[in-house]
């Protein structure tokens, strides 16, 4: 058994209102062909909080924790998350990334950032460059500035630097890591740009006694 599976809500306000729940799971279910590892589930996590799950091998946690980050569709049942928070996960694949840079992957972790990062830069490698891209590359950086009040790259690097990530690994492919080096990646990844909700499932594997300490 363990108690590694972690979610962690921030404290958030809508307008001057306090955000009440952040997460609501009603009349959730899961059945297998052979199982039904839950049932009947009905659960609010609210702002502020760090909820464990915990269970024996096979109960099911990874499975609930896939199904609230949206990873397994369900049927039976809702889960409904307060509009306009951001929800990170520490990803669970160690190859996903392989054909990406390790500081690309860290700044990943927030998507619609990253979109906008690729879109600017593709659009400023064109050699056509026209008005009508002037005007797209204004809009993005508009985007870009309400988002990145902070520079991607720098909060990258002081993610990875405490989890022993070096500047000479920032450059180089994931797949060119070892293992544990990978882990550190990516929960560098899930904790950048500083998500409103955070699913962490058993984020201490593979980890030393230094990077678990900082985590
Ligand atoms: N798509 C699927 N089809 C059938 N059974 C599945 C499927 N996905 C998971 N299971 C089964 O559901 C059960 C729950 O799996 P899950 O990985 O969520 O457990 P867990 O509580 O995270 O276990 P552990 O403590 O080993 O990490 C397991 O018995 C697993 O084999
Ligand atoms: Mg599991």
């Amino acid at each position: 058994m363990s108690l590694y599976r972690l979610i962690l809500i921030r404290e958030v306000e809508l307008g001057s209102y306090p955000v009440k729940h952040m997460i609501t799971v009603s009349n959730l279910a899961l059945q297998f062909s052979d199982k039904k590892p839950f049932e009947d589930v009905n659960l609010k996590f609210t702002p502020g909080n760090c909820y464990g799950v915990i269970g024996a091998n096979g109960a099911g946690k990874s499975t609930f924790l896939r199904i609230l980050s949206g990873d397994i569709d369900l049927s039976p049942g809702d889960i409904s998350i307060t509009p306009g928070q951001r929800m990170a996960v520490l990803k669970q694949d160690h190859y996903e990334f392989d054909n990406n840079h390790v500081l690309e992957t860290v700044i990943m972790g927030h998507k619609e950032l990253f979109d906008i990062m690729t879109e600017k830069d593709a659009l400023y490698a064109k050699e056509d460059f026209n008005s009508e891209d002037g005007i797209k590359a204004t809009e993005l950086e508009e985007m870009f500035a309400e988002l990145d009040d902070w520079d991607a790259e720098t909060n990258a690097e002081k993610l990875l630097m405490p989890l022993n990530i070096g500047k000479k690994l920032h450059s180089k492919y994931m797949h060119e890591l070892t293992g544990t080096e990978k882990v550190k990646v990516l929960l560098a990844q899930a904790l950048f740009g500083n998500p409103d909700i955070l699913l962490l499932d058993e984020p201490t594997n593979h980890l030393d006694i230094r990077a678990i300490s900082w985590f």
